[in-house]
């Protein structure tokens, strides 16, 4: 089986590829450095030839509320209609938990925008919603930073590994189109501000965490269940602590400690 990941080298995508390949599948990590653009279409049509699955893991790489909408409406796009003219069988997509409700966001929207486009097409698809990913901690406390305080609201959070993300899409590749949507999150549920607090001690890192309804989750009001999947979702197994100590023994703490 020929299976395209686009945003092959990304955080998802890179370790994506790696489980396939060690399963013995045909992968092409797809992706600009490899002349794959999914924004422009160069590569595309060569990549996709033969491929019976094709996984959207790609990200923008800007933020900006016209500049991300721009990129995740202009890549779909692309995709989709280069997979149809290729026969692809199954368009997978990572998205994320709760995205329907964080409107607010312009990030969101276009993630939405995203989803709704694959909804609408032709081809079979699955669309993977999967919680805040570990690895993020420090960026959700960065956002939230002014000198040496995080506000942070207590909200209930369920982040997962990356690699567990990884393994879930890797089982949806394996398997037949959902047609639909399926959640995946981490092991346990944690309150945000804790979860953070906990993140930052064990970096070392001196800024203090304030627990604060009011505060905002990049940049967006958040409430009690926002950010969590729905009692159905799958869970990965990695445990916050477990992968809190391997991070630590690979990563110097200077780079899991703010710039
Ligand atoms: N962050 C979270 O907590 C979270 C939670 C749930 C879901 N997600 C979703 O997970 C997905 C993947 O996230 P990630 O963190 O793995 O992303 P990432 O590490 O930023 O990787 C993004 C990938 O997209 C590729 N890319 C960028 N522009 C492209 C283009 N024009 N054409 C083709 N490829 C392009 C990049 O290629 P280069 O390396 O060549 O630039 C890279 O391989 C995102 O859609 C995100 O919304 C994230």
């Amino acid at each position: 089986m020929k299976i395209v990941v686009i945003g092959g080298t990304g955080l998802i995508g890179s370790k994506l590829v790696q489980k396939l390949r060690e399963q013995g599948q045909e992968v092409v990590a797809a992706s600009p450095s490899s002349g794959v653009n999914s924004i422009t279409g160069e590569g595309l049509a060569n990549a996709l030839k033969g491929a019976s699955v094709a996984v959207d893991v790609t990200n923008s790489p800007s933020w900006e509320d016209a500049a991300v909408m721009k990129f995740f409406d202009t890549s779909t796009r692309n995709l989709l209609g280069y997979e149809a003219a290729a026969g692809v069988g199954h368009h997978i997509a990572l998205s994320v938990v709760g995205t329907d409700r964080m409107l607010e966001s312009g990030f969101f929207r276009a993630k939405l925008v995203q989803e709704n486009l694959i909804k609408a097409s032709s081809i079979p698809y699955s669309i993977v919603r999967a919680t805040q990913f570990f690895e993020f901690a420090k960026s959700i406390a960065d956002f939230s930073t002014e000198g040496n305080t995080v506000r942070m609201p207590p909200v209930l959070f369920q982040p997962m590994a990356a690699e567990d993300v990884a393994g879930a899409v890797d089982r949806i590749v394996m398997g037949p189109p959902v047609n639909g949507t399926v959640e995946i999150g981490g092991p346990e549920q944690f309150r945000l501000d804790e979860l953070i607090r906990r993140y930052l001690a064990a970096t070392e890192d001196p800024r203090q965490v304030i627990s604060d309804p009011h505060a905002r989750y990049y940049g967006i009001a958040v409430s009690e269940r926002m950010l969590v999947p729905d009692d159905g979702a799958r869970r990965g197994e990695t445990r916050f602590e477990d992968w809190l100590s391997q991070a630590m023994k690979q990563a110097p703490k200077a780079t899991l400690q703010p710039k």
